[in-house]
């Protein structure tokens, strides 16, 4: 693994010669751990403040505002302050259709943009406070919504565009979302996906909404009812040139509600607030990604997930930089469009996740010979652990053994990086699968399951010690789901809920979920959500969920099913439930296998037993029972082990 540096010579990415010692990055860390207020207060000149904060921290677990008393608009850091410098002509976005569009958007433009679109929302009647829901294609109307939502106060809920209509009825109805904004269509690999026909069926579960906001995107013509319905471009017209001035926010003013997974059968609403959020976000890019004013930055997430949020909108506009942002599929017309996009504009630096990185793995090498990927300087990896094989892979066929990859360690909940390489204050050695050193503000402890401190080397849970600027607000209109998630298994500490070690240097490795959140390509899904879902097919009286390792998506999600009396397994059926679980959640909810069983495997007290799931699942042997914390004994596990296995193998064959 060899780096060549500025004068030619070669060295290695991952041992001490290309390094110099640890010691800034070691300074930084300890001074905003010893001084967290201190530290915080200097970070934050970074934003423009209407009016300054009064006090940097009030912390009374488990709430952290940050930045109390100052006043600040979110919008204004992305956008207003870049165009009105000498960075107005700047492209803030190279925007690539998957058809082949592309439209290039400066930062004058975006602020034309926003404006207008901000003039349209206030003319519907959206005030500070409102929920609005977003539910679009990668098109730069969505960035440009949830900006406007931002300039005028009102708190943007962007859903991903892969989720069923039930999905965004959840999500609105949680959120009292008034009005919601999205297109006609959508392009995914050469098809229209209908968007607006999936809205027209959440709206008709959703009485808050009271208008729905389309943009004309894609050819066809969808339904228009004239008395909800709006086309963007009518109400466009007229705000031609308005300009809306921002809303002086407070700091710990709501920005958004993005909702994502945990262990109930329902997704929660996490809150972001305003100051905290964007300077956490726009420092941790900072640090980690080493960003040049001359960068051209390249996040591949959707902006439907928190890293579409942080590092594909705020982190990149706050900090003035140049982004591409792509529509549509990696792998359309051909494997090699990534690639394309990459020489095409430039990229220096590229943010994506292992997954798709091992889906170009199996692909081969060959597509990658065609493009010339030089201008790579970082890279980076979200969502999972990257496995050692893919890491190495990325960085000797993407980076040319010349870029450090950045392995992010965050959550939805954290708003930025906690565990991160830190490209930007000191180069250190890297390990491939490791996401190595804690951020600066983020004190993380591995303990074991009473809590104690766990000695190097050994896998416990992670658990943060310290308030940071991003963390979530709360979970939105449900304070004790937000007290019992993240502050009850550890009191006094935020519990991420993932297995980790810290290694003999330092170093960390996070080992994915402790929870029953299964992880798929990435993205979070609960076994409670998927169980929940599944129930409602007419031929199911009850499932459970389990992952099973995948060689792409990293976990896949496996269904065992029980069947009501009068229907009998088949493959028709099991297509069919399938084909019910895509409708009633997402892509995301698409099991790989479903199983039918006569029973599921559960302890005298009901509970099913999750660990003789997923190793039916994943064909693998039940291993060690003694730490089973459910009271079932050795040989009702076993019992429940075998006849589940026999079970499957039948369902399968059948
Ligand atoms: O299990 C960890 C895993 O993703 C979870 C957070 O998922 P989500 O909120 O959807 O956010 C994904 C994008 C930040 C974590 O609890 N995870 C995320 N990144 C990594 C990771 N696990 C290991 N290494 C990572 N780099």
């Amino acid at each position: 693994m060899t780096t060549i540096d500025k004068s030619g010579e070669k060295h290695n990415l991952m041992t001490n010669d290309y390094f110099w010692p640890m010691k800034r990055y070691q300074d930084m860390h300890k001074r905003s751990i010893d001084d967290p207020e201190g530290f915080w207060a200097e970070q934050a000149g970074a934003l423009a403040w209407d009016k300054p904060w009064d006090k940097v921290l009030d912390w009374k677990p488990p709430y952290g505002r940050w930045f109390t008393g100052g006043k600040l608009n979110a919008c204004v850091q992305c956008v207003d302050r870049h165009a009105m410098s000498q960075k107005s002509s700047k492209v803030a976005i190279y925007w690539e259709g998957e058809t082949g569009d592309t439209r290039t958007i400066s930062y004058a433009d975006l602020l034309h943009d926003v404006n207008r679109f901000a003039a349209v929302l206030k003319k519907l009647g959206v005030q500070k406070g409102d929920r609005v829901a977003i539910y679009l294609p990668m098109i730069p109307e969505l960035v440009t919504a949830m900006l406007a939502c931002a300039r005028i106060g009102a708190i943007h809920c962007v859903i991903f565009s892969g989720f069923s209509a039930q999905a965004i009825s959840d999500r609105v109805n949680d959120s009292n979302a008034k009005l919601i904004i999205t297109a006609s269509g959508g392009y995914r690999r050469g098809k229209i996906l209908a968007l607006k026909g999936i809205v027209d069926d959440a709206v008709a579960m959703c009485p808050s909404i009271e208008k729905v906001l389309v943009v004309k995107y894609t050819d066809h013509e969808p339904n228009i009812n004239p008395d909800k319905d709006i086309w963007l471009s009518d109400v466009l017209n007229d705000s031609d040139n308005a300009v809306v001035a921002p809303e002086s926010m407070d700091a710990t003013d709501p920005l958004f509600i993005l909702y994502t997974s945990g262990t109930t059968g329902k997704p929660k609403g996490i809150l972001h607030g305003t100051a905290g959020y964007m300077l956490y976000a726009s420092k941790t890019l900072q640090w980690a990604f080493n960003p040049s004013d001359d960068s051209i930055y390249w996040c591949t997430a959707d902006a439907g997930w928190i890293t579409g949020h942080s590092y594909l909108v705020y982190a990149p506009l706050a900090l003035g930089l140049t982004s591409v942002i792509y529509e549509g599929a990696p792998d359309y017309p051909a494997i090699d469009r990534w690639w394309q996009i990459i020489e095409k504009y430039r990229v220096s630096i590229f943010y994506t996740s292992p997954t798709a990185i091992r889906m170009f793995m199996r692909n081969g090498e060959e597509w990658l010979a065609k493009h010339d990927l030089s201008s790579l300087q970082v890279m980076g990896s979200v969502g999972e652990a990257i496995n050692p094989e893919a890491w190495r892979w990325y960085y000797k066929y993407i980076g040319y053994e010349n870029c450090p990859i950045i392995d992010t360690w965050w959550q939805t909940e954290t708003g930025g990086f906690m565990i991160a390489p830190c490209a930007g204050i000191q180069s250190y050695p890297l390990k491939p699968g490791s996401a190595t050193l804690p951020m600066p503000g983020v004190d993380p402890v591995v303990l074991d399951a009473d809590g104690n401190e766990a000695a190097p080397n050994k896998t416990g849970f992670i658990a943060i010690r310290k308030p940071w600027p991003g963390m979530l607000l709360d979970v939105y209109g449900n304070p004790d789901l937000y007290q019992k998630t993240y502050w009850s298994r550890f009191p006094g500490y935020y519990a991420p809920g993932d297995y980790s070690m810290k290694d003999a240097d330092g170093y960390w490795w996070l080992l994915g979920r402790a929870d029953e959140v299964i992880k798929v390509s990435g993205h979070r899904i609960s076994t409670a959500e998927l169980e929940h879902a599944v129930v409602g097919h007419s031929a199911v009286a009850e499932a459970a969920a389990a992952a099973k390792p995948d060689e792409v998506k990293g976990e896949a999600i496996v269904l065992f099913v029980i069947l009501r009396n009068d229907h009998v397994g088949s493959v028709e059926l099991q297509k069919e439930i399938i084909k019910y679980m895509r409708t009633a959640i997402g892509t995301v909810a698409t099991p790989d296998d479903v199983i039918f069983v006569d029973k599921l495997p559960k302890t005298r007290s009901g509970k099913i037993m999750r660990r003789v799931l997923k190793a039916v699942a994943a064909g693998t042997s039940i291993g060690d029972i003694t730490t089973l914390d459910d009271q079932t004994s050795v040989e009702e596990v076993m019992v429940a082990y075998e006849e589940l296995k026999v079970a499957a193998a039948k369902s399968n064959n059948g």
